[in-house]
């Protein structure tokens, strides 16, 4: 594998080659982004319709569309005309860990979409797989990269000891109207990976884990639609050991109402954020702060223009893969595994079964 493998340390300036799995929703985010980032292009681009796919490559200046991915990578090989050097899934949730896994035996870096994967034992292969074909690998978890979890890494140690934190990551759903209306989209259906915990309690989970690691123990509880996925729920991620121990992480997801903002509870201090997938406005209230009326502690985050919404993670892909990174520091596989694992048990105590449960 390794003599047909791209490149493993790119020391040129030439823009870093994508290509792209999916051209829905998040394929859009992605070459939106890509054509705000000089250091990046989209060489080809499959989906399951070879029209959607060709659609998708006319209106954003792709050279190739594929109705596979199978056709895509033997294509754009190192000696192809046209190379690829890494693979963004954006695929529905069930086939993260398919797709990915072809793309690293092919020997492609991959850049696979949150959820990593359905189950542990999914993403522990996909790890694997990366391992075995030393290529780079990570989780596109995109606020591990933003600047307002960059200010909640910095200023959390001033709270202290941490007792109590509540994220919430609850947001009424397009897609639910399509469901009521009789439809079952992707992100409802339960053969490809849908509801709420995957799609958006991976937002509050994942940062509960990115800031104090895996917990000791998961609680979780549900409200199930009738096509078997969750709706809404919470899970609670409690820290029995160590640095954290007694903390408890309260996770509130929802993809039928709005929700509320997320905070951070020390000895005396509360440090609030509007948004746990990407905090723009941070504000710290009690002793600690700096006036009687609090601490504004907010970060700018560009417009809310194309292209915006992945522009840091995209970056930081660029310049880890330029040097020859097999995953990211503030990313680590570890942690995309820890987050599938503590869905997966919440998933089994509100009863949500995939078919990828039945093969663990
Ligand atoms: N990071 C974020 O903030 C964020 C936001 C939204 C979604 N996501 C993630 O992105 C992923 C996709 O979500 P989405 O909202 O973009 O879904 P979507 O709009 O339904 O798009 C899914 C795409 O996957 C394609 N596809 C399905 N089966 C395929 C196959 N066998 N081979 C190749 N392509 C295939 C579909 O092709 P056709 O178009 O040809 O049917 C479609 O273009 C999910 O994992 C989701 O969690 C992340």
């Amino acid at each position: 594998m390794s003599s047909t493998a791209p490149t493993t340390r790119r020391t040129d300036d030439a823009p870093v080659r994508f290509g792209v799995i999916g051209a829905g929703f998040i394929a859009r985010w992605f070459a939106e982004a890509v054509a705000r980032e000089p250091g990046a292009q989209i060489v080809a681009v499959t989906s399951a319709h070879r029209e959607r796919a060709a659609a998708f490559a006319t209106e954003h200046g792709i050279a190739h569309a594929y109705a596979s991915l199978e056709e895509m990578l033997a294509a754009h090989g190192p000696g192809s005309p046209d190379p690829i050097d890494v693979i963004h899934v954006g695929s529905p949730n069930s086939l993260h860990a398919q797709h990915a896994i072809a793309a690293l035996e092919a020997g492609f870096h991959v850049v696979v979409e949150k959820p990593f994967a359905l189950t542990r034992s999914q993403a522990e292969a996909m790890v694997k797989a990366a391992r075995a074909a030393d290529r780079f690998l990570m989780e596109g978890w995109l606020s591990a990269f933003e600047p307002g979890v960059a200010r909640l890494r910095e200023q959390l140690p001033r709270l202290g000891r941490l007792h109590r934190v509540v994220l919430s990551k609850e947001q009424f759903s397009s897609r639910m109207e399509v469901y009521r209306s009789g439809g079952l989209p992707p992100a409802f259906d339960p053969a490809l990976g849908g509801g709420s915990l995957m799609d958006l309690g991976i937002y509050p989970v994942s940062l509960a884990i990115h800031l104090f690691g895996e917990p000791e123990r998961v609680t979780a509880t549900g409200t199930l639609l009738e096509c078997g996925v969750d709706a809404r729920g919470t899970v609670v991620l409690s820290y029995d050991c160590g640095e954290h121990a007694g903390l408890e992480v309260v996770c509130l997801h929802s993809k039928t109402s709005p929700g509320m903002e997320s905070s951070f509870a020390g000895d005396h201090d509360v440090l609030s954020i509007d948004d746990c997938q990407w905090p723009r406005r941070i504000g710290l209230r009690g002793p600690t702060a700096a006036t009687g009326t609090g601490e504004d502690l907010s970060v700018e985050r560009g417009a809310e223009a194309p292209g915006h919404q992945l522009a840091y993670e995209l970056a930081e892909v660029c310049r880890l893969v330029r040097a020859g990174a097999r995953q990211s520091d503030l990313h680590p596989l570890s942690r995309s595994v820890a987050a599938v694992g503590v869905l997966q048990e919440a998933r089994r105590q509100v009863g949500v079964r995939f078919p990828a449960d039945e093969q663990d």
